[in-house]
């Protein structure tokens, strides 16, 4: 949130809510409260949740109304409504960033869960949901306890487009369907209504049924909390150059729109079901975000969007103060209601509202639609149902934030996540009981601060990577070698140079922390930061043995002198690994956890630099020496690809079945196929266009690929298996390849399981066009698993 705004909300909000808090006391902290409030008809459960919010909103006056459309909603004392805070922060633990939480009362910590690109890492679908509903236990006992709100501003699930974005690590990676999966996972796990009994077993009553209410959090129903799919759409730069994400225009061509920066957010409404859906700083071609009509009404109108949107914070103002949109501020609310925006994080259009209407830019009854869309999703919620303290979470409390399951699931997704890039002979895992001394050196070996990346709120019980491992070695010592991340200087190479040669084994931590990216920060190399490189190789140069790298940071790094360097033996990328992040990489490195993550994100070398942030082209163009991005489409050189992780066991694949051919003329009604064939004359059918055929599943041609996966070596394991797809190149901008299913598996040593992946052709053997349709290439698709292919001829 830009400075200069908040002091102007801050001044706005001293005089207005001044009134509201002149009678705390007689206030009162619920909204339905009995006697008297809860006889109004939107307390009144037996009706629908639109006709409450109807009722709702036809009390009000129109400055009630106006008072509503802020992150801090006013309260309406004359019906018993007290003021609420939209915004609470959760990307991987309940975090204060937003004015919704706080940690000065009965709670002063929650669980932090690794940053969300080191969770994606493990690829366990299971672990995701499971993250996203701890985290919605913790945001329901902080609500209770008077210290969060309901409605929290999670997940980031914009593609992990440009290595340098700053918040590139609160997203899942670069994948569209590996975000798009982790982004319903996680609304799922948040937003799901758990059965009362489910609730009373957390306090050791027994219950075996579903997990989960007969409701299912959709269109009308219920809601534990309510999760937000952000940043609607094409948002990934910072601060690059001359550009910044208040002014920046992404110009998005519509076959990347298609199958790359829209899925994730078709998959968290459609699918995830989320009941929220913020739109972003940046203009998509010319148009800010937050007024742009058509991507939010298609939302709703196509993708069955049934929550609220709001603006990311002062997104509203972005789109007069600087993209320059409008010719007033009134202009800019009223293009943004009229898009979509039924709430504007921030002030804006309190505001600038009441002038927008009487200037006949936009009407009451268009903001009375905003407030159905707010009021909805607060009595989904139970908000207005009466006492919370009587409701459905009543129980939960202090006892269910920073309990030993939760930091045990914290520890679990770091553990899963961390992935291991090199191994040379192998040096890891460590044998604890033949180590007689370990050095750990780096500005990160010792600190805390940085362990969870952005958004970490105040963690249950933190403690560094060294302290760790302590308890594995008693003889370990610590040197920072560099004062802080930066590292620009060496003075303190000397004492990292000497405890290095009086260890058995020495680890260097390198890497990011918050100082080189996050919001607002975008890097401009890729290389580590400062004197850093000189830190590791003078360390190497002197170690008895090859030195283990641990890699820290959200966003790549060049690292190609460690990979090739023979001094170093060992390279574990450990991201922002959240507060249980020591403990599981000194698990790693001593083998009491066998490493099976792999990276959600290619690894570019510096040279990748050259290219321009601002370039929102996924397709690479040789005519411009434009090498394309992510690996469906970059044609560079790697340091590292995606998908890569190593582990201490080995696995192989064996594909048992798959079809060979399939044919596709049953997709197509009798009428269409003839229109078809007449359309294209002599000229071969070289695709379908789905669309055009008015399809849009293919259910009944669903196959499924069988294989084997047998783990060959000497530890058990879990396996994160990747289907990867290789099209035929029937037209411009066929990815290299594309993945196509993943699942992680557990295998024991020895042993092999079978295992099967569900193949949809209309979802995942398409791809977009040029005019952003989706086609299915017709011709030979090779579809691998390591290096195990089968090749699968599409007919018509
Ligand atoms: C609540 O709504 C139902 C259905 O319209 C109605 O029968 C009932 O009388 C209402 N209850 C109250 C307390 O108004
Ligand atoms: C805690 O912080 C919030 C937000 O800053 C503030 O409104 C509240 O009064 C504080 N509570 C206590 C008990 O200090
Ligand atoms: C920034 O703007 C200046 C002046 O217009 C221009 O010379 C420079 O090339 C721009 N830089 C980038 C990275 O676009
Ligand atoms: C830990 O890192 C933070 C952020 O870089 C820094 O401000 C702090 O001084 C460091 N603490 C120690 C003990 O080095
Ligand atoms: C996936 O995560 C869940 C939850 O942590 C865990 O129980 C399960 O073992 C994981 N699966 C694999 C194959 O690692």
């Amino acid at each position: 949130m830009n400075l200069q705004w908040i002091l102007i909300s801050l001044l706005f909000f001293t005089s207005a809510i001044a009134e509201t808090f002149k009678n705390l006391d007689s206030h009162p902290k619920f909204p339905c409260k009995p006697p008297h409030f809860s006889s109004y008809p939107f307390c009144n459960v037996s009706l629908s949740i639109r006709q409450r919010a109807l009722s709702l909103v036809s009390f009000l006056t129109l400055p009630e109304k106006i008072g509503q459309l802020s992150n801090t909603a006013a309260s309406v004392p004359r019906l018993g409504i007290p003021p609420y805070e939209w915004w609470s922060e959760s990307l991987h633990g309940i975090a204060d960033n937003g004015p919704g939480v706080s940690f000065n009362g009965s709670v002063s910590s929650a669980t932090s869960f690794p940053q969300v690109i080191v969770s994606a890492a493990s690829f366990n679908r299971t672990l995701w949901y499971e993250i996203g509903s701890a985290v919605a236990v913790e945001g329901r006992a902080m609500y209770n306890a008077g210290q969060a709100g309901l409605t929290f501003w999670a997940p980031n699930i914009n593609v992990f487009r440009d290595p340098r974005w700053g918040r590139g690590q609160e997203t899942p990676g670069e994948d569209p369907k590996v975000v798009s999966e982790y982004g319903v996972e996680f609304v799922r796990g948040f937003q799901e209504r758990r059965k009362t009994k489910v609730l009373k077993r957390r306090f050791g009553d027994d219950d075996d049924g579903d997990a989960h209410d007969d409701d299912d959090g959709g269109d009308d129903g219920k809601l534990m909390l309510s999760a937000c799919c952000k940043h609607f759409t094409a948002y990934d730069l910072e601060k690059w150059g001359n550009f910044t994400r208040y002014d920046f225009n992404a110009v998005v061509t519509e076959q990347d729109m298609e199958d790359t920066y829209q899925p994730p957010f078709q998959s968290c409404i459609r699918d995830g079901k989320a009941s929220c859906l913020m739109c972003s700083y940046n203009a998509v071609n010319g148009v800010p975000a937050c007024a742009q009509e058509d991507l939010l009404q298609k939302a709703r109108a196509e993708w069955g969007f049934k929550g609220y949107i709001t603006s990311d914070c002062d997104a509203v103002a972005t789109i007069f103060e600087y993209q320059g949109y409008t010719k007033s501020p009134e202009e800019a609310v009223a293009d943004a209601i009229k898009a979509g925006v039924d709430i504007n994080c921030g002030t804006y259009m309190l505001r600038n509202t009441r002038s927008a209407i009487e200037k006949g830019m936009v009407s009451e009854e268009q903001v009375d639609q905003a407030l159905v869309n707010l009021f909805a999703v607060q009595l989904r919620l139970g908000l207005f149902d009466g006492d919370p303290r009587d409701g459905h979470y009543a129980k939960l409390g202090s006892n269910d934030i920073c309990s030993s399951g939760h930091r045990n699931l914290a520890l679990e997704a770091a553990r899963q996540g961390i992935v291991l890039l090199k191994n040379d002979h192998k040096l890891l895992p460590l044998n604890k009981n033949r180590v007689s001394s370990l050095a750990i050196i780096g500005p990160m070996a010792n600190n805390i601060s940085n362990m969870g990346g952005t958004y970490t709120g105040k963690p249950c019980q933190q403690k560094t990577l060294f302290t760790e491992l302590l308890n594995y070695v008693k003889k370990t010592s610590y040197a920072s070698g560099c004062s802080d991340v930066s590292c620009g200087s060496g003075t303190g190479f000397g004492e990292a140079i000497a405890i290095a040669k009086g260890a058995d084994f020495v680890i260097v931590v390198a890497g990011l922390d918050l100082s080189q990216e996050t919001e607002d920060r975008d890097r401009f190399s890729l290389s580590l930061p400062g004197k850093q490189k000189d830190l590791v190789s003078s360390v190497a140069a002197v170690s008895k043995k090859p030195v283990i790298l641990v890699l820290t940071g959200g966003g790549p790094v060049d690292v190609t002198f460690a990979k090739t360097d023979p001094r170093i033996g060992s390279i574990i990328w450990i991201g922002y690994p959240g507060e249980t992040g020591g403990q599981a990489l000194a698990e790693i490195i001593f083998g009491d956890f066998n490493p099976g993550g792999r990276l959600p994100m290619t690894w570019y070398p510096e040279s990748f630099t050259e290219v321009a942030m601002s370039d929102m082209h996924m397709r690479a163009d040789s005519s411009r020496g434009y090498p394309g991005r992510t690996y469906r489409f970059y044609t560079g050189p790697q340091v590292y690809e995606f998908g890569i992780g190593l582990s201490y066991t080995r696995f192989d694949y064996k594909i048992i079945s798959a079809p060979s051919r399939l044919s596709l003329l049953k997709l197509l009604p009798q009428h269409s196929h003839k229109k078809l064939l007449l359309q294209n004359g002599d000229e071969v059918i070289r695709y379908l266009e789905l669309d055009d055929l008015g399809v849009n599943s293919c259910e009944s041609l669903r196959f499924n690929v069988r294989f084997s996966v047998t783990n060959t070596g000497e530890t058990d394991g879990s396996h994160v298996l990747m289907l990867f797809s290789r099209m035929p190149p029937v037209l411009s901008g066929v990815p290299k390849k594309q993945l196509i299913g993943f699942d992680r598996v557990h295998v024991r040593s020895n042993e092999m399981i079978e295992t099967v992946f569900v193949i949809d052709p209309c979802k995942q053997l398409s791809v977009a066009n040029d005019a952003g349709k989706r086609v299915i290439p017709l011709g030979v698709h090779v579809l691998f698993l390591g290096d195990s292919q089968h090749s699968l001829s599409l007919e018509f």
